[in-house]
């Protein structure tokens, strides 16, 4: 019997994104898969019936879930949801792996291998299946975007017949996927853009893109390509040396994060009172606290001279495309499974064994049973 890849729709109302894109649907029957789709799961990106080709569709989650051996999501599905997948059911997609113990303990309840794209090692092999830089990416653009068009200035440099206008002041912190998208969305929009990161390798990076790398003389890189937390010393150092660059800035953008840890708090209210009168802030990292004082998560809000946007799920706001990059991210990492048709889990493998949450009834993820305290 052929592998069934199931599409529920999201759990999320507000979702835009599908797991499932037309040439995705292609790439799996050429592997021998099956697509069933549940009606309305693909509308927010644009797809309709005539147009995902050779899937079956059905009008219920509890139809998808009774017909699917490998089920793709955008984000975690309800816990009544989970509580009706099958056993041995495989759940991909992104789960939000460290945010709720009693989901990582219905998943080992019910023998779900539960694969979390956000604990996908991040080596060369894994990155056509990287679904965080891909939405990361999406989701840095925008903010660069949002932050332009709620300046009160021009970002580019402008002459016009009275005279010249002075390009803006933009500050990057936190340079991974989505700052480094925010760095060149902003150059390209001619800004004179500045960037910040703990980890010493991303100089290189910034100065590549045109920005110049704000030196505080912390560094604290971290395993796995990640940074690591600051201690109490190092965030005070810190926030001297970037004291400066906040308040010469006419536009932050803050992407700064530790995986499975709240978000640095890295902007004080201080720092944010000292910023220019109509500044605005992005602080990509509202979600999970901000890393900018006074952040609303899903907020635009005033904080001292300050316009301060606390943007949700950016990269629902491009469906298109960011359902595109994620179809293509799962197909990548299920496609090594398939062998003729069926499914082959090779534990040994380090991306199958690192990007696994649950499996046959224990959470799989070290840090993960840390964090979640199992
Ligand atoms: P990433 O892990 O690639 O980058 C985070 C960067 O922050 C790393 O380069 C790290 O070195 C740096 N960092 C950590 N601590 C720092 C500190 N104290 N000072 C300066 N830099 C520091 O992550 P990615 O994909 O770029 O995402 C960034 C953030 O945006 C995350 O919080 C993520 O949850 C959030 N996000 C929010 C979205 C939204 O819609 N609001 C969408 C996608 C991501």
């Amino acid at each position: 019997m052929a592998v069934v890849v199931g599409i529920p729709t999201s759990a999320d109302p507000a979702e835009r994104r599908t797991p499932i894109v037309p040439d995705v649907v292609k790439k799996l029957r050429a592997a021998g898969a099956e697509v069933v789709v549940q009606r309305g799961a693909t509308d927010g990106a644009f797809l309709d019936e005539g147009s995902l080709g050779e899937v079956s569709w059905v009008d219920s989650t509890d139809d998808v879930l009774a017909a699917a051996d490998v089920v793709w999501v955008v984000g975690p599905p309800t816990d009544a949801a989970l509580a009706t997948l099958r056993p041995g059911t495989v759940l991909m997609g992104l789960l939000a792996p460290y945010a709720s113990a009693d989901r990582a303990r219905l998943l080992c309840d019910r023998q779900i291998t539960a694969f979390a794209m956000e604990l996908l090692p991040r080596i060369s092999r894994a990155q056509s299946m990287d679904v965080l830089s891909s939405q990361g990416a999406a989701a840095g653009y925008q903010c660069a975007l949002m932050a332009a068009a709620r300046a009160p200035k021009f970002f580019p440099m402008l002459t016009y017949a009275a005279g010249t206008i002075r390009p803006s002041r933009v500050l990057v912190i936190g340079a991974g996927v989505a700052g480094l998208q925010a760095i060149a969305t902003a150059k390209r929009l001619g800004a004179i853009v500045e960037a910040y990161d703990v980890r010493p390798d991303t100089r290189e990076q910034i100065e590549s893109l045109g920005a110049k790398f704000v030196d505080t003389g912390v560094s604290a890189a971290g395993s796995g390509g990640y940074a690591r937390e600051l201690t109490e010393p190092e965030l005070a150092a810190q926030a001297e040396k970037l004291g400066k660059a906040v308040a010469n800035c006419d536009v932050l953008i803050t992407t700064a994060a530790v995986p499975g840890k709240k978000a640095p708090l890295i902007i004080t209210e201080a720092m944010v009172a000292g910023m220019k009168p109509g500044a605005v802030v992005v602080d990509m990292a509202a979600e999970t606290g901000g890393n900018v004082a006074g952040t609303v998560a899903g907020k635009e809000v005033r904080v001292g001279p300050a316009h301060v946007v606390g943007p949700v799920n950016l990269p629902s706001r491009m469906p298109v495309h960011t359902s595109e990059m994620l179809a293509k991210n799962l197909f990548n990492f299920l496609a090594p499974m398939l062998d003729e048709g069926l499914l082959k889990l090779d534990w040994d493998d380090e991306v199958v064994a690192g990007t696994a949450l649950a499996h046959a009834g224990e959470v799989r993820h070290p840090v993960v049973k840390q964090v979640l305290g199992l």
